[in-house]
């Protein structure tokens, strides 16, 4: 089934220039860029969008990296978008990732691994509401509004 996944590129790759790679990788797999944009994360929306690893020990430092510089959030399309899309970043763990996959070719570390993928088709819903409105959703493939006319000078 064709549906929706969030992906957000995290503060490493795009402080490394390395958001244009990356979204080639995500395109010639097969995704459909549906929304984009680029933001700062403040530390309530951590707070909000990482809440279930809240007790846990990398928390701080997780919270810390992600509101460092700025993230670039997308919505993606595509036959079951959601656990091709994991496939696609790997292992949490860039240094385990399989070859090939985003976190082994530009992630850094366990907490700098360059790009975060939703985790279930509930989770990627929430996500993607959570960064974006409807109407900065746009599935409609884009087409020139006209047909172009050459004009003679
Ligand atoms: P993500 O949510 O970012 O797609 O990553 P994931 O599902 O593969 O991993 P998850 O367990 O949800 O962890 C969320 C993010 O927390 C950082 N982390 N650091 N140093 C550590 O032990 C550690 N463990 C997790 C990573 O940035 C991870 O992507
Ligand atoms: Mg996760």
């Amino acid at each position: 089934m064709r549906n929706r996944t969030f992906a957000m590129i995290k503060p490493d790759a795009v402080a490394c220039q390395y958001s244009g790679p990356i979204i080639t990788c995500i395109e010639k797999a097969g995704f459909r860029i549906i929304a984009q944009k680029m933001l700062r994360l403040h530390i309530s929306d951590t707070n909000k969008f990482y809440a279930i690893h809240s007790q846990r020990p990398f928390f701080r430092n997780l919270s810390l990296f992600m509101t460092s510089g700025p993230v670039i959030a997308l919505v993606l399309e595509k036959e079951n978008a959601v656990t091709d899309f994991r496939t696609l970043i790997g292992n949490t763990d860039p240094r385990i990732a399989s070859p090939g996959s985003l976190r082994k070719i530009f992630g850094q570390s366990k907490t700098r691994n360059a790009i975060h993928g939703s985790d279930s088709d509930e989770n990627a819903i929430k996500e993607i509401h959570f960064f974006f409105s409807e109407r900065e959703i746009i599935p409609e493939p884009y087409r020139l509004p006209i047909p172009e006319t050459e004009i003679d000078s």
